[in-house]
């Protein structure tokens, strides 16, 4: 932190030595102007930050507090995963600059296959990626630049508003609820902008409203991306993580998908594998191509024991993957029931490892979602995303992950209840 700050103030100081830094006032020269670019400027304000150091503030303070905040998944990987990385990381010939193991595409490809019927060439259709958002966002800056316009999902997921804004973009937003008013919305869109949108992104089953699609959808997008000209990106990141028997369709499964699009997908949430950034890009070569292209500017690769071990995780650990969806969709019935019985209208997520929960009243006319998930993270100890977070559209919401266990989920609808008690018809 320190050094990054004095460089960008170019502080005098940064040749000294660090023992006299604490106490010394850091930014000296207030003349100097610091030109960030308007790339950066256009970024919208970060609406989590106020929680996020509330909530920093009261850990520290000794506050026990439930972060339902974040879908950063909380369990390790499987041990023969954890066991592999460190196999191969004690290799001395696993420290260098790594290639894209094929070894790797070929298992994303035959696990296509396996779950959706996709038929992929691990050598053209398959990219590997630093964790998705890493994909994605690099995909947008291959694919648009000033002027051009992406159909964005709303609510939405920052990072699809941010990798469309950092390539200079232009972004509309359709809301992701109804999966026919969407597909009639793009249609309307692409008759009546001109020029027409040269990207759609789609993100089902969809972070942060948990709305699902059937794979009917996907042949309707197709369809559209044809017919008006633009191409397709899906965010399939919660591939893995579906509930009561419902099965998550793959974009590419549709016919001519890959003649439009890519999907990325990724270990971070099925796999308990965040941390460790891996994410696929597959389908349009041409796209495919890009995207390696732009990273190769960027990055040098994923790490040689990383991609071993993911190798091994795609092989060997599908019951694993299944029964971390189980401990998710436990986890989601504990959640939906306590705040059912507080009164909320819930509506219990098919799949992601969120609940999109409606405010309910009397505190929804009350206040936005930012003042009450503040009022739960100061009285009642338990931290969710407010809706807002994710763009107007979202307002009125709260986003609960389903990262704590199901004691954790049970004590944070007990905390709720206590915090907003003598409510409405008092249900509190
Ligand atoms: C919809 C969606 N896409 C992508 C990501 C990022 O995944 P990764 O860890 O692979 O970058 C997330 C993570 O929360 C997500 O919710």
């Amino acid at each position: 932190m320190h050094s990054s700050r004095l460089c960008l103030t170019v502080c005098p100081r940064f040749l000294m030595n660090d023992d006299s830094l604490p106490n010394e006032p850091i930014n000296q020269d207030r003349t100097f102007s610091i030109g960030v670019s308007d790339r950066v400027k256009r970024l919208p304000p970060y609406l989590f930050a106020r929680l996020n150091r509330v909530m920093y503030e009261k850990r520290r303070a000794g506050d026990d507090v439930i972060d339902l905040g974040m879908g950063n998944p909380s369990d390790p990987p499987e041990e023969m995963v954890m066991e592999k990385l460190v196999e191969a990381a004690r290799d001395p010939k696993n420290h260098g600059y790594s290639e894209s193991l094929l070894n790797l595409r070929r298992e994303v490809a035959s696990k296509y296959f396996k779950q959706f019927g996709v038929r992929l060439d691990p050598e053209h259709e398959v990219l590997t990626c630093l964790g998705s958002k890493d994909g994605f966002s690099h995909m947008c800056l291959a694919l648009m630049g000033p002027g051009d316009t992406a159909i964005i999902p709303a609510p939405s997921y920052p990072a699809h508003l941010f990798a469309v804004a950092l390539a200079a973009g232009n972004q509309i937003l359709l809301d992701v609820y109804d999966s026919e008013e969407l597909l009639s919305n793009i249609a309307y869109t692409c008759q009546h902008l001109y020029p027409k949108p040269k990207l759609l992104i789609v993100n089902y089953p969809h972070n942060p409203s948990a709305a699902t699609v059937e794979p009917e959808f996907y042949v309707e997008v197709v369809k559209l991306a044809k017919r008006y000209g633009f191409m397709v990106i899906s965010d399939l990141a919660y591939a893995d993580v579906a509930f009561d028997g419902y099965r998550t369709p793959s974009f590419l499964a549709a016919p001519g998908a890959i003649d439009v699009g890519v999907e990325f997908t990724t270990m971070s949430k099925g796999y308990n594998m965040a941390g460790w950034r891996v994410g696929f890009c597959a389908g349009n070569p041409e796209m495919i191509r890009a995207l390696a292209t732009i990273k190769s500017y960027y990055d040098y690769g994923m790490f040689r024991p990383i991609q071993i071990a993911a190798i091994m995780a795609l092989r060997h650990t599908d019951a694993a993957v299944e029964s971390q969806a189980q401990i998710y969709q436990r986890r989601r019935d504990v959640l939906c029931d306590g705040l059912q019985r507080l009164g909320w209208p819930i509506t219990r997520p098919k799949a992601t490892m969120f609940v999109w929960a409606k405010i309910p009243e009397p505190w929804a006319s009350q206040m936005g979602s930012v003042d009450f998930a503040m009022k739960l993270m100061e009285e009642a100890d338990v931290s969710a995303s407010p809706g807002a977070g994710f763009g107007p559209s979202g307002e009125g919401f709260l986003r609960l992950a389903l990262v704590e266990n199901e004691e954790r989920l049970r004590q944070a609808v007990r905390q709720i209840g206590r915090c907003l008690g003598g409510g409405a018809g008092g249900k509190y």
